[in-house]
């Protein structure tokens, strides 16, 4: 993968025709080392946020090596960029064949489930093996995220026992509940309040869990939506877990997806018309702006214009996006704050996409044909940056940049759990 100091040399060098995810691999980095650092516990890798095989191997060079995958393509990638990995297989609903594959072809032991008939299908599909760890997903109810995830899985609180308890008796390895809190949770208390919810089912079941995993659903930093320090969301599990009526050597885990991957990533996208305040871009809602159209997120914006001989206004207004496919639902209305004389064969850099962007691409009308490309400028805006453990983050090179990150030493490990294979 090529990389280029800035956005603005790729244009200058390249005008590129496609859409460019522009990746930034030392920021990946930085929070694959922040959640190690800082969470005490193990950190499994939501690959759904982002399956590029950049991310994967990052990851896997900076020690986080296991991950929570989805399907067999996910398992497969996981195998092919970050061999001997630990993956757990945490849809609550897979195909028979995807369970057989997953357990007699990749290793997998870690399988989730929410229903008795999955657990059933688990236990057949692996030839009744007794070496599974079965995680419990848990239907919580818990409030402050942009996207509730409560509504499709997850067994009912009430419901919860009897299957915890035919869980705890069909394996002679790990039982653990999980539970997700929605993604971009913005209330850091909500992962507490979970917690606590999951540990009267388990009383009332009467049985210990081996794991209890906190899912994912860490915030990123997006316009309008500035959530608290991630070191809130660690204290909020750390205080959870210690109320919790668990074993001592009761294992915590997470399975971030965004926060470890969002602020990595842009979109390069070409200006192909102007009609007002209407931009026609290369990369659209069947593309990486999914979030943009469908949540009507406003992603932070810059302009990239490669010609030195005429510099962009001053002045900003608001633009609305249109993608390059014909379905009137390509539209993202922002607003987009850009020079007021934006015009065609301009690049906009639309940050913070790097979770939930180029994973949602479709090939729609024949779009969707994103290249990638290795940038060496900072991000838009970091969590890392704003955390109050800091870490040393890559690149100290302008004032700009240090507006976003902060630039101190880590503080070194803390009290990290034992880490299973
Ligand atoms: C089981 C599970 N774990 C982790 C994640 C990652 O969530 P996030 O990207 O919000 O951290 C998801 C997202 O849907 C999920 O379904």
């Amino acid at each position: 993968m090529r990389t280029y100091h800035t956005p603005l040399d790729l244009v200058r060098e390249r005008s590129p025709e496609r859409p460019v995810a522009l990746v930034r691999p030392d920021v990946v980095a930085v929070a694959a080392r922040w959640f190690q650092d800082n969470f005490k516990g193990d950190v499994l890798y939501a690959v759904k946020a982002n399956p590029s095989p950049w991310v994967i191997r990052t990851l896997a060079e900076q020690g986080l090596t296991a991950f929570d995958v989805a399907s067999i393509p996910e398992i497969e990638l996981v195998a092919a960029h970050a061999p001997g990995s630990r993956m757990a297989f945490m849809h609550p609903v897979k195909s028979r064949a995807a369970i057989t594959r997953a357990y007699f072809d990749y290793g997998v032991r870690t399988f989730a489930l929410d229903t008795h008939d999955e657990l059933q299908k688990i236990l057949e599909a692996t030839g009744q093996a007794r070496d599974l760890n079965l995680i419990v997903r848990l239907g919580v109810s818990a409030e402050g995220a942009a996207y509730t995830l409560s509504g499709k899985f997850g067994v009912g609180l009430d419901q919860a026992p009897p299957l915890l308890l035919a869980a705890r008796r069909a394996t002679e390895e790990l039982m653990g509940v999980s539970f997700h809190v929605g993604s971009q949770c913005m209330r850091p208390t909500a992962y507490q309040a979970a917690m606590a919810q999951a540990s009267r089912a388990l009383v009332r079941a009467g049985v210990f869990a081996d794991v209890v995993d906190v899912g994912g659903g860490f915030p990123s930093v997006y316009p309008g939506m500035v959530p608290p320090a991630l070191d809130d969301y660690l204290d909020s599990i750390h205080r959870g877990f210690e109320e919790m009526k668990v074993h001592e050597t009761t294992e915590l885990w997470c399975e971030p997806g965004r926060v470890l991957v969002a602020e990595a990533s842009s979109i390069l996208c070409k200006v192909e018309l102007r009609k007002g305040d209407a931009l026609y871009l290369n990369d659209g809602s069947y593309g990486s702006l999914f979030d943009a159209t469908h949540a009507r997120w406003p992603f932070p914006v810059k302009l990239v214009r490669g010609s030195e001989a005429e510099a962009p206004s001053d002045e900003l207004r608001a633009f609305r996006f249109y993608g390059p496919t014909c379905d009137s639902i390509d539209h993202m209305p922002g607003p987009f704050w850009l020079p007021e004389d934006v015009r065609e064969g301009d690049y906009v850099e639309i940050g913070m996409l790097g979770a939930y962007g180029v994973a949602m691409n479709t090939r729609f009308n024949g779009f969707g044909d994103a290249e990638t490309a290795a940038v060496g400028d900072a991000p838009m805006a970091s969590m890392f940056g704003l955390a109050k453990r800091s870490i040393a983050l890559p690149r100290a090179d302008d004032a700009e940049e240090r507006k976003v990150v902060r630039f101190s030493r880590p503080k070194g490990k803390a009290g990290q759990r034992r880490r299973r294979r």
